[in-house]
């Protein structure tokens, strides 16, 4: 389970101070399939970059499974860190490698064995159905191809959860689809709790049994999709759905 309590976070650049978080709390439990929806700007990928150790919050807790990872010296965050994985919009792989060796570096890093390694790299290619381009190279794959490799090398330690910023926005929709259903069939399979940061309404729909709106570094809602859906109060939510004005 991933508890947040009161995190917050601001910067300060030329034209002041912007409090990106502020005092954030949720809870997210084991299997969730967890979307947080706002506007760009909202405080989004500032929240996953705290969740994933990549920025540091200025105050509040992060409790996964009851251990408070900021509490963590560097040994214990290095592992900590193993557990999660992270999907980004623009993939991140390694263009210069193949598809194989992208998957494989994750393990590299954390000293498993050879043998292992590929063996690992094959089962993970044949989860995310690209099997027979291990020895591709991104600049050769399609979008949708490039962040099936992206979900794999994310899931090569073994990671207890998936955090994906915003998976499919360069995506068309049909390979959306597509790559929605995937984590979807992961989040069943492996168990993998998975947060999937979006500004689109349809993919929180598509995949999503819990949603958090965000707004100026806040939630403004929270529940199960269904009944947010359903019965959206806050504003920005219904401008979301596109049934308000903002
Ligand atoms: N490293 C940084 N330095 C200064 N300000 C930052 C930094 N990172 C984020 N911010 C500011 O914090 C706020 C939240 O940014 P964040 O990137 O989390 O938004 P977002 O919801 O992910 O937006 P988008 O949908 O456009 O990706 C913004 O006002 C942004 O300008
Ligand atoms: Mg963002």
């Amino acid at each position: 389970m991933i508890k947040i309590e009161n995190l917050s976070k601001q910067f300060n650049g030329k034209n002041g101070t912007v409090t990106a978080l502020d005092n954030i709390n949720v809870e997210m439990h084991d299997g969730d399939i967890f979307g947080i929806i706002g506007m760009s700007g909202a405080g989004k990928s500032t929240l996953l970059r705290c969740i994933t150790l990549l920025e540091r919050p200025d105050s509040g807790s992060i409790y996964i499974d009851g251990n408070d990872i900021l509490k963590l010296n560097k040994q214990e965050l290095r592992k900590a860190r193993r557990k999660m994985g992270v999907v980004f919009q623009h993939y991140n792989l390694l263009m210069q490698e193949t598809v194989a060796k992208n998957v494989a570096f994750p393990m590299e890093i954390a000293g498993m064995e050879k043998n292992q390694i590929k063996e690992r790299v094959n089962e993970l290619l044949t989860l995310v159905k690209i099997g027979d381009k291990a020895d591709f190279y991104p600049a050769q794959l399609s979008g949708g191809q490039r962040q099936r490799v992206a979900i794999a090398r994310a899931l090569a330690t073994n990671p207890e959860a998936l955090l994906c910023d915003e998976p499919t926005s360069a995506l068309d929709v049909l390979t959306t689809k597509q790559v929605l259903n995937l984590l979807k069939e992961i989040n069943k399979s492996l168990n993998t709790t998975i947060i999937i940061i979006t500004h689109e309404m349809s993919a929180v729909k598509a995949v999503c049994n819990k949603v958090a709106v965000i707004n100026d570094g806040r939630f403004v809602e929270m529940g199960l999709t269904k009944d947010v859906f359903a019965n959206p109060s806050h504003d920005v939510t219904k401008m979301l759905l596109g049934i308000g004005e903002m």
